[in-house]
């Protein structure tokens, strides 16, 4: 039951159409009083149906069977209880937070068995916030396929490839890209490495957009022809499955007669996708200071307040450091927003160790941090009559604009790192009024 790729179509939110078999597509309107092939029209609606042009998603799905076939919900019980969206009340502390990589399982354990919620805000009940979660899974998702009516998901993969099979087609990626799920998509993960980890934000906010330009023109940071939406794939098969839910926080499950990737052809800007973030245009300072890291924003879900993010999906990738007379690694700073940082390949160019690929750190409201004492020496000595240039790396940042609740279990899981604060204790103080 595995569905080959049948490639993609390019652009970022584009009205996309394909069928996988002939005709299949109907022409010149949306549900015909019988569609070709004898199959179900359906429209999945991503926001109002009156929401303005620009920003109105929606696809029309010409399928075997209508999602409306299954069996009744009831709670599923997720084996380790790891995924949630439970972010009390209670105080949290704003130290300063990493993380050591989450092991591979012991046990078999597929892509949803596998999510660890690391930290998040809001709710799906508000249509605001964030969930955080990483997973390491080593199974395929056999007979199942999940959907989260909770929010989008923004997949990043660390470590092996993920094969998805949506109901709009298949998206194959591997570390260094990520895949978008929209709300309400039915799809399954198999591992074609055998096991895999990697990252999950769960966006209950507004759906991810590429961000407007301004003065960096009409070109530059991520390029909307280099997203990719999947071609129609679909597999007609009957046996006893499952289909996992989350809804409102919560998982459910419910028994299914039939695969769901059952969609022979649709229509629409409703539609998961890919990217690679290697083809990620950066740019930065030719003369002196950074810019805000905002620079190397990806992909944001606003908020009602403009200019200020939901969530903010930030990218560290390879570049040159060329600027004069000033401090090249990243600053130290505050901020208003809270940021989780993760790292998908090599190292991060303000640590110089403890920041591993898979792990993860969290920097809340108004909690400084920056470089560590080993990369504010270097740097501050470092020779600015030669570029630098930072190779083989992928860090990432999840940025909210509420602060970011880590999870009880995350907290208390071994692989925190419960003495990172010391990477800053070797600070020297430098001050003298006499120079
Ligand atoms: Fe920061």
């Amino acid at each position: 039951m595995t569905i080959t790729s049948n490639g993609y179509q390019s652009g970022f939110g584009n009205e996309f159409a394909t069928e996988a078999v002939a005709g299949a597509l109907p022409v010149g309107r949306n549900s015909p009083q019988r569609v070709a092939h004898g199959l179900y029209a359906e429209q999945i609606s991503g926001t109002a149906f009156t929401a303005p042009r620009h920003a109105n998603r929606r696809s029309w799905l010409y399928r075997i069977r209508p999602a409306a076939m299954h069996g009744g919900f009831s709670p599923y019980p997720h084996p380790k209880a790891s995924f949630h969206n439970d972010f009390d009340d209670a105080p949290i502390s704003p130290d300063q937070l990493r993380w050591s990589p989450l092991p591979m399982p012991e046990s078999r354990v597929d892509f949803v068995d596998a999510l660890f919620t690391m930290a998040g805000n809001g709710s799906p009940a508000a249509q605001s916030g964030v969930a955080i979660h990483v997973y390491a899974a080593n199974r395929d998702m056999q007979g199942r396929w999940f959907y989260d009516a909770d929010g989008e998901l923004l997949i990043v993969p660390q470590q092996g490839r993920l094969h998805i099979e949506t109901e709009l087609g298949v998206l194959d990626v591997e570390p260094q890209e990520i895949a978008v799920i929209p709300r309400g998509i039915r799809f399954a993960v198999t591992l074609p490495d055998g096991e895999a980890r990697g990252y999950v934000c769960e966006n209950f906010g507004a759906m991810l957009r590429l961000p407007d330009l301004g003065p960096i023109g009409s070109n530059g940071l991520a390029n909307p022809r280099d997203f990719l939406a999947p071609n129609a794939a679909y597999e007609d098969v009957d046996g006893d499955f499952e289909l996992v839910a989350k809804f409102q926080g919560h998982l459910w499950r419910a028994d299914i007669g039939h695969s769901p990737i059952d969609v022979v052809a649709w229509h629409g800007n409703y539609a998961p996708y890919k990217y690679d973030l290697r083809l990620f245009n950066t740019i930065g300072s030719i003369s002196f200071d950074h810019p805000d890291p905002s620079i190397f924003l990806v992909l944001h879900s606003p908020s009602d307040t403009p200019g200020t993010s939901n969530m903010d999906f930030v990218i560290f990738p390879p570049r040159w450091l060329v600027a004069q007379d000033t401090f090249r690694p990243p600053w130290f700073h505050r901020n208003i927003a809270s940021e989780f940082m993760g790292l998908v390949h090599g190292a991060y160019d303000a640590k110089a160790e403890g920041f591993v690929p898979g792990g993860a750190s969290l920097h809340n409201s108004m909690t400084g941090h920056g470089p560590d004492a080993a990369t504010f020496e270097k740097a501050s000595a470092a020779d600015l009559s030669k570029p630098d240039v930072i190779r083989d790396t992928m860090a990432f940042m999840f940025e909210t604009r509420a602060v970011i609740r880590p999870t009880k279990q995350a907290i208390d899981a071994a692989h925190r790192q419960r003495d990172y604060q010391a990477c800053w204790a070797g600070l020297q103080k430098h001050f003298d009024a006499r120079r």
